[in-house]
């Protein structure tokens, strides 16, 4: 089984002191994530798989500022600067203020200063990342170590704020950083058995939807017809176990039927969109394994599971189709409780 780090990506660069005494700044990070399976049904409740990505990150570094100054939020990519006192309902500073009540503490002079490579509203995870590393650098800046389920509470009140009703798969598999099976409505988390490594290509259509807006779609479509989504998200649920039977086998052809599988229930349920579809086909024609959209859908990206021979290909078909970023991510094997 998957050891959970508690301090995962946590850098603190005060002097040790047993006491807190302000350091000079603290750093923290946080991964994006990948949605393998079971997206939109997470949200009824139905099981979903998801994985950390952890060569793309978010960044947050917290530095002390002159007394009396308050909290401000540096974000050089955006070039943006703003303050808590101008900016009070601004869902980082909330989170930021959640997290020192959290710690005991009351208002501090900080500048927080945000870096991130997971691109925006994509279905990577970049708001929740953003939201992890900040909670965990303010805390490291403060003196204290927050548990990945501490992390995970505080990333998702944060996001019920501003996003309806989330699942917490996201806030969930970036603030533990493992591969999970997620299940509502408790939260329920199991690492995953995955027998043998996998590569899988992103393709990034370069459309960006809000996650709301696809899942409040959603959430018509089934108020509307309970029988017939009832129906369709089981069948999505019935797909993720099979996925996690494959993970546990080391079965990748029959992965990537299932990723087939899942697809065209999320066509079904009405989040796809022409350009995901543009970039499923052309990896399907190139000998991905298996191919479908990840994270809200209506843009974003989709994912394809290839192997060796493929790989190259599938990636070349995806710049090709008008992929505006293509990555890859190797995902590791487990060990065994034996091995
Ligand atoms: O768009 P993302 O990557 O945040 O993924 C959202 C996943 C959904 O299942 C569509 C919504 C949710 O809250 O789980």
């Amino acid at each position: 089984m998957t050891k959970i780090n508690d301090q995962a990506g946590t850098r603190n660069d005060a002097l040790s002191s047993s006491s807190f005494s302000a350091p000079r700044s603290a750093s923290a990070s946080a991964p994006g994530k990948l949605i393998l399976c079971g997206e939109h049904a997470v949200v009824y409740n139905r099981p979903a798989i998801a994985l950390p990505l952890s060569q793309i990150r978010a960044q947050v570094t917290v530095a002390a500022g002159p007394p009396g100054t308050g909290l401000h939020l540096v974000a050089p990519d955006l070039d943006r600067i703003w303050s808590a006192a101008e900016s009070p309902a601004d869902p980082l500073c909330e989170l930021a203020h959640a997290t020192l009540l959290h710690l005991g503490f009351g208002a501090v002079d900080v500048r927080l200063t945000m870096l991130s490579t997971i691109p925006i509203a994509s279905g990577m995870g970049s708001g929740a990342a953003i939201g992890a590393a900040l909670v965990r650098a303010l805390a490291a800046f403060l003196g204290r170590a927050l548990d990945p389920a501490e992390v995970s509470a505080l990333v998702y009140a944060s996001e019920q704020r501003y996003h309806g009703t989330p699942s917490g798969i996201d806030n969930t598999v970036i603030a533990y950083e493992q591969a999970i099976w997620f299940q509502r409505p408790n939260a329920t988390i199991e690492p995953i058995t995955i027998a043998a490594p996998f590569t899988v290509i992103i393709g990034d259509t370069g459309m960006r939807c809000e996650t709301r807006l696809p899942v409040g779609e959603v959430r018509r479509r089934w108020q509307a017809d309970q029988a017939t989504y009832e129906a369709l998200f089981d069948q999505v649920g019935a797909v993720v176990t099979r996925v996690r039977d494959a993970l546990a086998v080391g079965d990748f052809a029959a992965l990537g039927v299932l990723l087939d599988a899942n697809q065209s229930l999320l066509e079904q349920l009405g989040v796809s969109s022409p350009e995901l579809e543009h970039l499923i086909m052309a990896v399907r024609n190139a000998g991905a394994l298996g191919a479908k959209l990840s994270g809200g859908g209506w843009g974003g990206v989709m994912l394809a599971l290839v192997d060796e021979s493929s790989r190259e290909r599938v990636a070349e078909a995806l710049r090709q189709a008008g992929a505006t970023q293509v990555l890859e991510t190797r995902v590791e094997a487990t060990l065994n409780e034996t091995g």
